[in-house]
């Protein structure tokens, strides 16, 4: 071999090529896009998985499996948070079944909700969530739609000081709500909010996104399709050349849109398909949206 200062990325590679570290050697070539929890500065990949209705499902053999491949797609490609509620009805007690069926929970960031009212029954409900998936420690406990949020903030809190729930969040999903976020983030400094944002939703970048940054507070974006309805505008279309560089898809072009924002930490799509799990995990990878390249999306999607 000729003698040469290998870079470290070289030097990885050559020894991935010559059989060592071989994975070192992917991962290095194939590492998701992450952002750090400004609380701890921990990094979170970008894309994630949502659970609501797609995991509400029976716990049979064949169901059971096709969760699991999707958790796993997820997990194999260096994502990890996973979010669902005790709302979601089976959702939890399904991604229990997949961790039960193989897939580890260590690579997993498990990001659920409390969603209830009442300091006994958001008590009763949290111990719950953890038994069902089977998890001494929540990574993310978030108080779902701001319900009886100052109640649940306070137990969330002793929780942590406990060592049983790692960070805590305020989520909620439609504008007509971000007054009310907006005060309870300014009251409660949350490490994490989860809101909706996306190309058919925008209304987030003007106080939302701009205040969570300024406050130093992690971001999961959902409804990144607007619950599918973005596929739907777009039917019949294909990528725009101009996209076709960082977008290979109408999912990856949704996803890419959010994922450029500085202000977001991850988003979550919730799919019922491996193949559609494989397609959004592609936004994590390669190049993102510039700003100019978001308002051409932007005025793009409007023309339609
Ligand atoms: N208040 C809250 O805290 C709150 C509220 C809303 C949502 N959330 C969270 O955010 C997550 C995401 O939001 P969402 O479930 O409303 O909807 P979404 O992620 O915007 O859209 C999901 C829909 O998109 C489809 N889809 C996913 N990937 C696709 C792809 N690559 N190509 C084509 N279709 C694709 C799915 O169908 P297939 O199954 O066919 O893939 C599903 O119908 C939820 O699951 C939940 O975890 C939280």
């Amino acid at each position: 071999m000729k003698d040469k200062n290998w870079t470290r990325r070289e030097a990885i590679l050559a020894a991935g090529a010559m059989g060592f570290f071989p994975r070192l050697g992917l991962t290095e070539e194939r590492k998701m896009i992450s952002r750090p929890i400004p609380s701890s500065g921990e990094e979170l990949p970008a894309v994630g998985l949502g659970t609501y209705s797609v995991f509400d499902v029976s716990d049979t053999a064949e169901e059971i499996a096709i969760r699991q491949k999707i958790v796993d797609l997820l997990l194999g490609e260096g994502g990890s948070v996973i979010d669902t509620s005790p709302m979601y009805n089976r959702s939890e007690r399904v991604i229990g079944n997949v961790i039960d069926a193989g897939s580890p929970r260590k690579a997993m960031f498990i990001a659920t909700k409390v969603w209830t009212n009442g300091r006994d029954a958001g008590i009763e409900q949290m111990n719950r969530s953890a038994r069902l998936m089977q998890t001494d420690v929540i990574d993310l406990m978030q108080v779902h739609n701001l319900r009886d949020t100052d109640v649940h903030m306070q137990t969330i809190r002793d929780w942590q000081q406990d060592g049983r729930i790692r960070y805590n969040g305020l989520t909620h999903y439609t504008k007509s709500a971000f007054d009310r976020l907006e005060t309870a983030m300014r009251k409660h400094k949350p490490e994490f909010i989860q809101i909706n944002y996306s190309l058919g939703e925008p209304e987030a970048d003007q106080r939302i996104l701009p205040l969570a940054r300024d406050l130093g507070i992690a971001v999961l974006i959902n409804r990144p399709y607007q619950s599918g309805r973005l596929f739907r505008a777009v039917s019949g279309e294909s990528v725009p050349d101009w996209a076709t560089e960082f977008a290979a898809s109408w999912g990856q072009f949704f996803l890419k849109f959010i994922i450029s924002h500085p202000a977001v930490t991850c988003v979550i799509p919730a799919t019922s398909k491996p193949h559609h799990m494989s397609d959004n995990l592609g936004a994590g990878f390669g190049p993102l949206p510039d700003d100019a390249m978001r308002q051409r999306m932007i005025a793009y999607m409007a023309s339609l």
